[in-house]
């Protein structure tokens, strides 16, 4: 997959694993590694799908509409990424911490939704639920932290409050931060996002 890897200056901090939203690429969200933990290793990948040639993570039938069978493909084959990425730049597995937006949050929480190693941790921004009605891994004590607007109409409210309810039913200790917006990135969310982290990762 096209992705820029950048090595930290402190090994043992955790890997930070990028995802950006539909028409995003690599670069978008570097910004935010370097506020979340100037210290982290970094691997951002771009989207192996286009839509009218704007990078995304998997398919989609229609807005909000996911096409299931890719989504599962994808989310496969960015777990074999991130597992072949490990052992190329020396990053610990164990050790990768997710930070998405929008689709690039989807694949992320679709990791979580389908294995149980995949992710460490995960700060989802403006996050759907991926899929629905499949038996999730144990994910006992797996940080989630997920950011939502009250007025998103990409991703409505109940999205991140089914989300929420499905990562804790196996397990997962999730935070929900709630902005008066709608679909942006805000600052506000990516400095909570900050203070989420510093508390469970410093
Ligand atoms: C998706 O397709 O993943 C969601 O609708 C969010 C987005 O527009 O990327």
């Amino acid at each position: 997959m096209k992705h820029i890897f950048k090595e930290g200056q402190n090994p043992n901090r955790p890997l930070l694993l990028l995802l950006h939203g539909t028409g995003g690429d690599e670069n978008d969200l570097l910004p935010l590694a370097e506020m979340i933990d100037p210290e982290a290793s970094v691997l951002s990948v771009r989207g192996n799908t286009l839509e009218n040639g704007m990078p995304r993570f998997f398919r989609r039938l229609a807005e909000g509409v996911f096409d299931e069978e890719d989504l599962i493909f994808r989310t496969n084959e960015l777990n074999e990424f991130i597992n072949t990425s490990a052992k190329e730049y020396h990053f610990d597995r164990n050790n990768v911490i997710a930070i998405g937006y929008s689709n690039g949050a989807n694949i992320a929480a679709s990791l979580l939704f389908h294995f149980k190693d995949a992710l460490k941790g995960a700060i989802l921004h403006h996050p759907m639920v991926p899929r629905r009605g499949i038996e999730l891994p144990n994910l006992e004590g797996t940080p989630v932290f997920i950011a939502a607007g009250v007025n998103d109409p990409i991703c409505p409210q109940q999205e991140s409050i089914d989300l929420k309810e499905l990562l804790e039913t196996v397990g997962a200790q999730v935070e929900v931060r709630w902005e008066n917006r709608g679909h942006q990135l805000t600052m506000s969310e990516v400095q909570a996002a900050k203070q989420w982290y510093e508390h469970l990762f410093e």
